[in-house]
């Protein structure tokens, strides 16, 4: 997609990757909707013509009230970026309030908003959604059951979009990195250590490199974005003998974790 003076909307940009990618889109001539829990309003001074929208995409309502406010704003949406996200939870012991937050800010948000965009998108046979995923979608997140199992949801559901509705015009990507540079690695949050076993594995990627490499992905309509190439290496392995893999993943877990 050639981005100038194409409408994006990013969710989760008052910082880390969704900043980044706001910055970067909007560098390459988009007109930007960033939106947040309690707006983006810094970033949007820093982008000539950027609007920021309060949103909370943990409901339904949320969603709506998210994409009529960035239709108001800058007109129908051209690229839908569902990147807000939490890594919260360790097991299935956790309470249930945990799983549905998990289950509803990484996944459902995603589901929310591509209701209510499909239909403007497939009656004028263009549209295009990118979501945040994680390299833990494509294989585990060692720590939490929770993120594990909503980013492969958020994986399967992008696939699903492209499959569906490719031929209808509607282009999709999905983002997949491992370690980022941002508050949700720094502070730990993902449950049960797993943000030290995500520095043990490799590279952790500041924003703005993981932002070059969406862009990229953009222009080219790439479906799968992997800024650790080595995350295609993994998921391979993982795909020519499983059993193995996870004999590997029990072994990190031990060797990081102890557990
Ligand atoms: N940092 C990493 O190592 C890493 C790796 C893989 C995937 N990711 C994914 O990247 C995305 C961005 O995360 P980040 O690393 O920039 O961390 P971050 O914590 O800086 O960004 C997440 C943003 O989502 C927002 N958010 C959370 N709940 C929300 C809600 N209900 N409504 C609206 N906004 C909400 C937060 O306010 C925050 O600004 C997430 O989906 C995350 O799971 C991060």
């Amino acid at each position: 997609m050639d981005l100038r003076d194409r409408h994006v909307v990013v969710t989760g940009a008052a910082g880390g990757i969704g900043s980044a990618i706001a910055r970067r889109l909007h560098a390459a001539g988009a007109r930007l909707s960033v939106t947040d829990l309690r707006g983006a309003d810094m970033l949007a001074e820093e982008l000539p013509g950027a609007v920021s929208i309060s949103a909370d995409v943990s409901s339904e309502a949320g969603n709506i009230d998210l994409i009529e406010a960035a239709r108001s704003a800058h007109g129908e949406v051209d690229l839908f970026f569902a990147n807000a996200g939490v890594a919260i939870g360790t097991d299935p012991m956790d309470a249930e309030g945990t799983w549905e937050t998990a289950f509803a800010i990484n996944l459902h948000a995603h589901r929310w908003a591509a209701r209510h965009l499909l239909p403007a998108w497939l009656e004028r046979g263009e549209g295009y959604f990118c979501s945040t995923a994680s390299a833990a979608g494509l294989l585990a997140q060692i720590g939490s059951a929770p993120y594990s199992v909503t980013k492969h949801g958020a994986v399967a559901f992008a696939e699903w979009l492209a499959i569906t509705y490719g031929a209808r015009g509607l282009r999709v990507s999905c983002l997949c990195p491992q370690g980022v540079n941002t508050n949700m690695l720094n502070s730990d949050v993902v449950g049960g250590g797993g943000g030290d076993v995500v520095r043990a594995v490799g590279n952790v990627l500041e924003a703005s490199e993981v932002a070059e490499v969406v862009h990229g992905a953009i222009v080219e309509e790439r479906f799968l974005i992997l800024p650790h190439p080595e995350v295609g290496d993994y998921l391979r392995h993982k795909g020519d003998d499983p059993a193995r893999w996870i004999a590997g993943m029990q072994r990190l877990q031990r060797r990081t974790l102890g557990l």
